[in-house]
Parts: structure tokens; sequence; C-alpha cells
């Protein structure tokens, strides 16, 4: 993921997690370790031999500054006493990626951000994201699911319906196949395998087991059920690829709703993970009885649906609610109702004080690469003598690209969930540059190297350059 995308999921605090900076409430790791434990601590020296002892293991990667690693020790502790009774086991684990000789598995795994919980099978063969919740009785069912079968065989048509209506508030995804072996089936298996965490998977060899909803169940198709848009999609394409693609691409509504709702965070994470063409619309505030708004978000639902084969996908989201969203956009409120292209490449469009009639000409001409694109970037400052320089995106040919210094930037967004840990970081950041280098040839503080600099960049008000 670009670090634009991840500034767009860092809007919506999709969860608690810690990204740097230290959590008031961590404490000590080893202090509070306690002697009795379910859960296998793990080092760089054990590590490979351990996970390739199991089928199936959890590993918390965790660091001890980080608070909400501390708060998940104890559920985690719970449900690692209950999952090594599971039949097979189910193995807990836990790394401290914080100690210097466990660094190297932080970036074997790709840690970013803590508490990282990973889900180890097949002996180390397979990884996965540990995408449940974070207390011990959902941490057991979580796990439990996740380690059984990946697909449920359905083998009446009351089983189908029910199962259906059981998962009503999920997706299900239902493999119809001729017989239980084969190529297809088992690249249904590896996408149900990998996917499982998102969806309710199932299959059968009777295609009149499964209701048809307007849609005819054919013999060798997978058919996804959700409960907004089409009801029913079917996909045909066997291969691991194209099914995980097209499973992937069918859960997003034509419009996803900005919303801090939590059954709202799935669809959501998805959109923003999406490699797509993003088209945004931001609606403005307006007094009662006007139906205006309405009458923009019908349009733009209605262009959304039809723009879909071109590759766009859409979120529509209330200007006052998302005011980081806007600004992370260079966009103010008066600017609303305002829609915004954002293209695979992080280019941005926008179209401020959007008309309805005009929407869907102004996304032709993107199509047709008639629009110019934006560029956010804040003033260039007049005075920027401070120890710590402020760069924008239109300066940084100046002081980062061109200048050929050693450049030591932060990037930082003024209103993250870490927030108060950026002005920490800010204050560090400022005694760093006031600091005397120890460099002999350099007696002065880095503020007067003139081969140093110290900067920070407000990566919600500026675009980050691509180069960077
Ligand atoms: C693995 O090694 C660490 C030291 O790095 C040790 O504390 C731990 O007990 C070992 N774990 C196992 C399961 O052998």
């Amino acid at each position: 993921m670009g670090k634009a995308s991840l500034f767009l999921l860092g809007l919506l605090a999709l969860s608690a997690v810690c990204v740097y900076g230290s959590d008031p409430a961590a404490e000590s790791d080893e202090a509070s370790a306690s002697l009795q434990t379910d859960v296998l601590t793990l080092g760089v020296g054990n590590f490979s031999e351990t996970v390739e002892k199991h089928d199936f293991i959890v590993v918390d990667f965790h660091a001890p500054w980080c608070g909400f690693c501390k708060r998940l020790e104890p559920e985690y502790e719970k449900a690692a006493t209950q999952l090594k009774e599971n039949d097979p086991p189910i193995i807990l684990a836990k790394v401290n990626v914080d100690a210097e000789q466990n660094k190297r598995l932080e970036s074997e795994f790709d840690i970013k951000g803590f508490p990282a919980l990973k889900i180890i099978k097949n002996k180390g063969q397979s990884v996965q994201e540990y995408k449940g919740p974070m207390e011990a009785e959902g941490i057991v069912s979580y796990l439990k699911k996740i380690s059984g079968p990946p697909s449920l065989e359905l083998t009446s048509a009351e089983q189908a319906g029910k199962f259906i209506t059981d998962h009503e508030g999920s997706l299900v995804i239902i493999g119809v196949f001729d017989k239980l072996e084969g190529e297809h089936y088992a690249n249904y298996l590896k996408v149900a395998d990998a996917l499982r965490s998102d969806y309710e998977f199932c299959h059968t060899t009777d295609a009149s087991y499964i209701p048809e909803d307007g849609v005819p169940v054919k013999t060798s198709s997978v058919r996804l059920i959700k409960n907004f848009d089409d009801k029913v999609t079917v996909f045909t394409d066997f291969t691991v690829e194209a099914l995980t693609n097209s499973i992937e691409e069918a859960r997003l509504p034509y419009v996803t709703e900005m919303s801090k709702k939590p059954e709202h965070r799935p669809a959501l994470k998805k959109f923003f993970e999406s490699s797509k063409t993003k088209l945004f619309l931001f609606l403005a505030e307006t007094p009662e009885g006007d139906n205006s708004q309405k009458d923009l978000l019908k349009t733009f639902s209605e262009l959304a649906k039809a723009k879909k084969s071109n590759g766009l996908i859409a979120l529509f989201a209330d200007a006052e609610e998302s005011a980081n969203a806007l600004q992370f956009f260079g966009l103010a409120k008066e600017d609303a109702p305002a829609s915004v292209i954002r293209d695979r490449k992080g280019k941005e469009y926008l179209f401020k004080n959007a008309e309805g009639s005009k929407l869907s000409s102004w996304v032709d001409a993107y199509l047709n690469g008639e629009l110019k694109e934006h560029i956010k970037s804040e003033a260039i400052c007049e005075t920027n003598d401070e120890p710590v320089k402020d760069v924008v995106a239109r300066l940084n040919g100046d002081v980062v690209v061109e200048a050929k210094k050693n450049v030591f930037l932060e990037f930082y967004a003024p209103w993250s969930w870490y927030g108060i840990n950026c002005k920490k970081i800010f204050q560090i950041f400022e005694e760093l540059a006031q600091q005397r280098s120890q460099h002999r040839n350099h007696p002065t503080s880095f503020k007067g190297d003139s081969a140093v600099v110290i900067a920070k960049f407000d990566a919600t008000a500026n675009d980050v350059p691509g180069d960077l």
C-alpha cells in the first residue's frame, strides 16, 4: 500500500494500533511476564524451527512500548490456554520485535504497526494476517473457524438455505462443482483459505440445493451473495488470481459510504486498499427540506454504476463529518459539494461546488484525459529559519531532492490518531536540530551544519511527490 493510501486509511482510524511513538499505558514487557504461560516466547534463534514444527501457529509480533500490545496480552494468554486443548491444538506465540536481535523478523514479516498478529500455516509455507477480534473469546472462536476447513460442504437444500440466512450480514460464496476434485475445486479451496476471514465459503455438487434469486445456478460456477446492489454475482473463471480478483471486486458496492460505523469498516478498508481509480463525493450540509444533496447523491450513484466498467470505484461522504478527508484533498467546507478523482498513480482531480448535471461530463473529461491534475501544496514559507524546516510540496525540489544534503524528513498528519505523539516527535526533532553534531569536522549544531537539513512535511496538506 502506498503512503497516500495509508493516510486515507488513517482517516478512518480503522483499528487501535500503535504506529510509532510510545503509549503511556505501556510498561516494561519483561517485568510483567508471568512464569506460567501457554504462549510460546520466540526469538530469532528458535523462530524457524518452532514454526516448522506446527501446521497452525499464531505469532504476536509486539513491542514493549505499545499499550495496545499490553492490553492484548492477558486476552491472548487466556485464548492460548483454551486453544491448546483444541483438536488439533492451536499454538499461540509472541516475539518482541523491539529487541535488537529480533529486528530481522520485523522486516521479514513486514510489520508496520502493533499489535501485529500473523497466522503461519503449513510449517511456515503460508502467512496470513490475523483479522479477528482482540479479546479472549473472540480470538478463540475466530481461530477455531480459521483453522477448520476453509469451505463447508452443503448436502441439502435445507442446509444451504440455513447457511445463507445465518450469514445474512456477511458475504456468502458458494462454489458449485460437478465433482469435489480437480483443478477448479482445488483452486476454489485455495481462494477460500486465503479470503476466509472476509467471507463465508461453502460448496456443493448439487446445483438444485442453491436458491436461484433470479440467477440460474449452473454447475462449475462460483456465486457471491450479498445484501446490496445486484444480490448475486456469478464467476466462472477458476484460476486463483481471477477468482480472487472477481470476488474482491464484486464485494464493493457501486458506492461505498464513508462512515464510522463498525459494520462499514470492512467495505471501507477494501475500498481504500483497492488499486482502482477512486471517485469521491463530499456532500454539503443543507437546511431541513433541501433535497439538493439527496438528488446529487442519486445522480452520483447512477454515475458510479455506469462507470464501474471503466475501472472506477466510488465513495460518498458528508463534508461536515469528513473534514479530515476533505483537507487531505486540499478542499475546504465551502467547496462542498465537491467531487474528487484520485487515480491509480495518486494523481488528483477536483470538482469544487459540483453540480449534478455536470458530474457525468466531468468524469468523461477525466476518462478522456482532458482534466488538469491538481497538485496540493501549502504556500512556500517566506521565512523558514526555525531549526526544523517546513517543507511543502512546491519546495521539495530545493530542500530535499536537489539540495544534495543529508535530509532527515518527518512526514506527519496533524490530526492523526497518534497526533499527540506527533507533537512529541516535533519536540524531539527540535532537540535534534539544536544538538551538536558528534562528527569532529562539524563542530556546530545540526542547525548550523550546511550539509544537514532537518525538516517536517505535513503530508495531509501537501502531495507527497512520487520520488520520495
Ligand atoms: C526461544 O528463544 C528465546 C530466546 O531468544 C527464549 O526466551 C524462549 O524460551 C525460546 N522459546 C522456545 C519455545 O524454545
